[in-house]
């Protein structure tokens, strides 16, 4: 089996409010990119990582080199463009299977992953990391109007895991259908293939507001230690 990571990394981080985008805000000793890329060359079984960045993102070419594996391509406008744009880069020679991560998710543990790729591999079918929703959800707008029973709804996080073609497959119908594609697993659905929900930890957070960064710098220190 050959494996390949995505890594989306093209985003500008308007809900962060930070000069640079949010995957280069500095956190227990280094940017954000830097601990998930340090997470995924852990991974013997990636036979290469694709990081999207923005075709003008001055900072990226600046990072240590962390692993010879590390490939940089371009973004695209938004978080689905991207995860295509570095499907297409690996067309000459794609892998079996793709494993998509995003950048602003450095607190994903190896374990996890392994737990993700495995159910996945075993059983022949895509899946994502999710964590059940632990909250009473309300819909409503300025008034609550409904409480969403809670049973059955999960928090889909990443990496999110599929085979190469049916990805790529999917991302370019959906897309091409003008779909809102937030996530892999919404393509796949859209596509109607199987979607496996493997839990995985709620920490594994998307740093995405200000407030998310005291958080993520606390778990990522205890990480290291
Ligand atoms: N991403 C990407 N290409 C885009 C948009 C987002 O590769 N055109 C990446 C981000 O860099 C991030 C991941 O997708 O690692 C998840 O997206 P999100 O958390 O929404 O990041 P941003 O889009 O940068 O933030 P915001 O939506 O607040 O602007
Ligand atoms: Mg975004």
């Amino acid at each position: 089996t050959t494996i390949a990571a995505i890594v989306p990394a093209a985003g500008v981080g308007s809900r962060m409010q930070h000069s640079a985008p949010k995957q280069y805000i500095k956190l227990a000793g280094k940017t954000i990119l830097e601990h998930t890329l340090c997470k995924l060359s852990q991974l013997q079984s990636l036979s290469q990582i694709v990081v999207a960045v923005s075709q003008t993102d001055p900072y990226f070419d600046t990072l240590p080199c962390i692993d010879s594996r590390i490939l940089r391509a371009n973004g695209g406008q938004e978080r689905a463009d991207s995860v295509l744009n570095s499907l297409l880069f690996l067309e000459n020679n794609p892998p079996e299977w793709v494993l998509v991560h995003d950048a602003a998710r450095p607190l994903v543990t190896i374990n996890d992953i392994e737990t993700l790729i495995a159910h996945c591999i075993a059983d022949d079918e895509g899946g994502i990391l999710a964590s059940k929703v632990k909250d009473t959800i309300k819909r409503g707008s300025t008034h609550s109007e409904q409480t969403v029973p809670r049973n059955d709804l999960w928090q889909a996080l990443t990496p999110q895991f599929f085979k190469y073609d049916e990805l790529k497959n999917a991302l370019q119908h959906a897309l091409g259908e003008g779909v809102t594609i937030t996530d892999e697993a919404s393509a796949i659905e859209w596509a109607s293939k199987p979607v496996k929900l493997i839990s995985g930890r709620s920490d594994n957070i998307k740093i995405t507001t200000p407030e998310d960064l005291d958080l993520a710098g606390f778990l990522l220190n205890k990480q290291q230690n």
